[in-house]
């Protein structure tokens, strides 16, 4: 007999077809991940693909998972599904999907931003992995510094101001001829590369910035996509690319990796808050994880998902529904799928 409320979780805000089933211990009873690999030939996310795709596949990942769960549709306590930010079309499948079985059964439909179960997903494979901490979320779309005192208060210290950590590393890759999503095979390829041989800019980490001025937490990655653009462009006119690759991998990763653990580490000085969180995509990035708890030097702890739940996935929908389902705050309108969905509970740091 499985203890409840069970909680099935649905994500469908990018591409990822994704059903997570957890139990009342926020333990996992059935998962599934489906990425859309139709993506990668056409170098990014076609959105109309991705909900197509979504439409085809829900159904059987939904059934999927409750196989692996031993349970039936009839006896989940509650349907989470991500609300949003993502892209609408995408949205529209799961929430939509989610709202009409909630609506079958009769139990209750529990929104989920999708940025806020990120930040949820370490908890499930640690018990440990609870506020108070500084989150640094960083995924394909989203760049965003947290202080999170407890669940549901979220002080935002720091966001990028143009490209997301993730759109980065794919436009990078991209410029290095590797594979969309490119986060994973540029730091394949880094390995093999001198992190130290080209010195590409550490944006918005001046010297001149001072505690609390504009810019300290925030972050910048359009320069140095451009500067590693000039790099590739002037070693190709050379005839020298194909050697210097990796190379270039590994430089620019450093370049990013140096940014996004110095303006983390801004946040633990600033809050005197030890504990850092790593959610999103970018989490699973190993110089990333590394770096971040040498630098932290003991002080605190790092806590982070398996690159299988730092990606999108429905397990994390499952854990973040959980919290608001027990917070049993009634939506302020009819719930609705919006892709551009507010962070909830966030408030701007002054
Ligand atoms: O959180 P996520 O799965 O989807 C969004 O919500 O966007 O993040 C996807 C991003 C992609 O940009 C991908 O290239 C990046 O995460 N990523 C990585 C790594 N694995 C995935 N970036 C750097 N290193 C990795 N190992
Ligand atoms: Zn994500």
């Amino acid at each position: 007999m499985v203890n409840g409320p069970i909680v099935l979780g649905v994500e469908t805000s990018c591409d990822e077809t994704s059903v997570g089933i957890i139990d009342g211990d926020t333990r996992i009873l059935g998962h599934v991940i489906l990425s859309q690999d139709v993506h990668e030939v056409y170098g990014g996310v076609v959105p109309e693909l991705a909900a197509r795709q979504h439409l085809v596949h829900l159904d059987r990942v939904v059934d999927r998972a409750l196989d692996q769960a031993g349970l039936r549709l009839g006896q989940v306590d509650a349907i989470a599904a991500t609300a949003g930010p993502g892209l609408v079309g995408a949205l529209l499948v799961g929430f939509g999907w989610a709202r009409a079985a909630a609506l079958a059964l009769g139990r209750p439909l529990v929104p989920v931003h999708h940025m806020e179960a990120h930040l949820f997903a370490p908890s499930l494979e640690d018990r440990e992995a609870e506020p108070p901490f500084i989150g640094l979320l960083v995924s394909g779309g989203h760049t965003l510094l947290l202080h999170v005192p407890e669940w549901g208060r979220y002080e935002l210290l720091g966001e990028t101001r143009d490209d997301a950590a993730g759109e980065a590393f794919d436009k990078v890759a991209k410029l290095l001829g590797l594979p969309y999503p490119g986060g994973r095979p540029l730091s394949e390829l880094a390995v093999k590369g001198d992190p130290e041989a080209f010195a590409f800019p550490r944006p918005m980490l001046r010297g001149t910035d001072t505690a609390g001025g504009p810019g300290y937490f925030d972050f910048s990655f359009s320069g140095l996509k451009t500067a590693v653009l000039q790099t590739v462009t002037q070693l190709h006119d050379a005839g020298e690319l194909s050697e210097r690759r990796a190379d270039i991998a590994a430089s620019f990763q450093a370049a990013v990796v140096d940014v996004l653990v110095e303006k983390t580490l801004r946040a633990v000085e600033h809050t005197r808050c030890p504990h850092v969180l790593l959610g999103g995509g970018v989490s699973a990035n190993r110089p990333l994880r590394e770096t971040m708890a040498a630098r932290l030097d003991g002080r605190g702890k790092v806590y982070r998902s398996s690159p299988r739940l730092a990606m999108d996935n429905g397990a994390m929908i499952a854990r973040a529904g959980r919290f608001h389902l027990d917070r049993s705050v009634e939506p302020a309108s009819a719930p609705t799928a919006r892709p551009d969905l507010p962070f909830p509970g966030l408030r701007r740091s002054d």
